[in-house]
């Protein structure tokens, strides 16, 4: 009966922030609202409702998001009739705020809350504001087979939620407890990639590698066997790991699949244990490092990226000029590097912000100048080496020309031949390279 209801033709534009779990909770919010009748466009111009999935990180990404708001009275001046919503961490974090703050949103709902969102929209259509954040310990929306864009790449949700409290991190009060899908949903979540001709699959949860599946007992490790057995033609990756939770098992594992990309994102966040410990970490740089050798010695090819943040209260020189010396001794290939952003209810908010600014900003800069140099060595020794790339879609600057991704999740860009889709596998030589993007030439 749903379809019949008049308001269930409604179209909905939905822009998304943050991480790639955000990305991937919009196919699942897509597709929920699918489901009840709604269609789903690319552009807000002929939108019924307009959704942020958004992310509150950093301060900046909520600022942003503030903005956003502005630009959007533009629309609803046009159409009264207009619904916003805010989803996601955002949500989650400032609840009834939102609503009080900012006159423009008619409606809110947290991470697990999306089933709630057609109804959401239902109410606001008739003028009720409404909000839904309540956190849940078992939601995974395994039964959603979120609404795919690509044929070729996918985004496969295994956990949500955070139990870590790093201190200074707001997703564990935004995403609630973590908990994981089952194996086996999770598995068949996968056939039905690799019969429908999916190329590419990325595991995806804030700390995948905690993953545990309560009725069997498996753990990432044995998922990501799994999946590698269950698709042998599928590349695997898998975002976000944890160091204290890269155990030798699941370094084996991926040494013995050669369809799981030889590919770790592993933050490491400071190089200074005594910041460590304020982080609550859980680890030291020498337990870090341990799982780098580890990993270099199993997997030689294998490349490493991670996150860094600068500026963390109380950090000394000597505590930044320590997270340079980690830079420099992993030779990290790729980095997301942040300046340290106090936010409300986390346990670092209560010590005060004392690394001023500017200092925080000249910290990070240095970061930022040697791992760019690190890469660019890094990506420099790539010249002459062959890959086989997936072909992901035509680049940006130039229109005859494509870009792909290697095993080791490196940008290759290549003129195309006649032709070319996504898709594509490719044996690419590598010829050039900067710090970011590698040049080839399909052999
Ligand atoms: N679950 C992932 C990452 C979550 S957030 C993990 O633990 O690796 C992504 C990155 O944002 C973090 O790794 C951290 O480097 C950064 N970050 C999180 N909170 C921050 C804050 N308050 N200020 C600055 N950077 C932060
Ligand atoms: Fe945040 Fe730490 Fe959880 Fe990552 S592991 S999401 S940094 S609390
Ligand atoms: Fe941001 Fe939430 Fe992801 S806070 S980084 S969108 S988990």
């Amino acid at each position: 009966m749903a379809n019949t209801n008049k308001h269930r033709k409604d179209n909905i534009y939905i822009e998304t922030y943050g991480c790639q779990m955000n990305f991937s909770d919009t196919e699942i919010v897509s597709s929920i609202l699918i489901n009840s009748g709604f269609s789903i466009i690319n552009t807000p111009e002929d939108a019924d409702a307009i959704l942020l999935n958004t992310c509150s990180v950093r301060d900046n990404a909520e600022r942003k998001i503030h903005e956003r708001l502005i630009h959007l009275k533009r629309y609803k001046k046009q159409n009264k009739n207009l619904v916003i919503g805010i989803l996601g961490c955002m949500a989650e974090r400032l609840r009834k705020n939102l609503l009080e703050e900012e006159r423009i949103v008619d409606l809110v709902a947290g991470p697990d809350e999306f089933r709630k969102v057609p109804q959401l929209i239902e109410d606001a259509r008739t003028g009720t504001r409404g909000i839904a954040v309540k956190l849940s310990r078992v939601e995974t929306y395994s039964d959603i087979e979120p609404l795919r864009t690509s044929g070729v790449f996918a985004w496969l949700s295994i956990m949500r939620g955070c139990d870590n409290f790093c201190s200074y991190c707001v997703v564990p009060y935004t995403r609630g407890r973590e908990r994981s899908r089952s194996l086996e949903s999770v598995v068949q979540e996968i056939e039905k990639l690799r019969d429908k001709g999916f190329r590419e699959i990325t595991l995806l949860g804030q700390n995948v590698n905690s993953y545990k599946d309560k009725q069997s007992g498996a753990d990432f490790a044995d998922l990501l066997a799994a999946s590698a057995k269950a698709a042998p033609e599928i590349r695997f990756r898998y975002m976000t790991s944890h160091p204290v939770d890269m155990s030798d098992k699941l370094i084996e594992t991926m040494s013995e699949y050669d369809n799981i990309c030889k590919y770790i994102h592993l933050p490491v966040q400071s190089g200074s244990n005594r910041i460590l410990d304020l982080m609550l970490r859980g680890y030291s740089v020498e337990h870090y490092l341990g799982r780098i050798k580890k990993i270099k010695e199993l997997m030689p090819g294998c490349s490493i990226s991670t996150d860094i943040i600068a500026g963390f209260p109380t950090e000394t020189e000597e505590d930044h000029k320590a997270t340079l010396r980690v830079i420099e001794e992993v030779g990290y290939d790729g980095a997301f590097m942040f300046k340290y952003s106090p936010r409300e209810h986390t346990k670092a908010f209560a010590l005060e912000d004392d690394v001023p600014d500017k200092e925080k900003v000249r910290r990070l800069n240095e970061i930022i100048e040697l791992q760019h140099k690190i890469a660019r060595e890094l990506n420099n020794k790539e010249i002459g080496r062959l890959h086989t790339i997936v072909a992901e879609s035509p680049s940006k600057k130039n229109p005859l020309e494509w870009m792909g991704r290697t095993d080791t999740n490196k940008v290759v860009v290549f003129p195309s031949l006649n032709g070319t889709k996504e898709g594509d596998l490719l044996n690419v030589k590598i010829h050039g390279s900067t710090s970011a993007t590698l040049f080839g030439e399909i052999i």
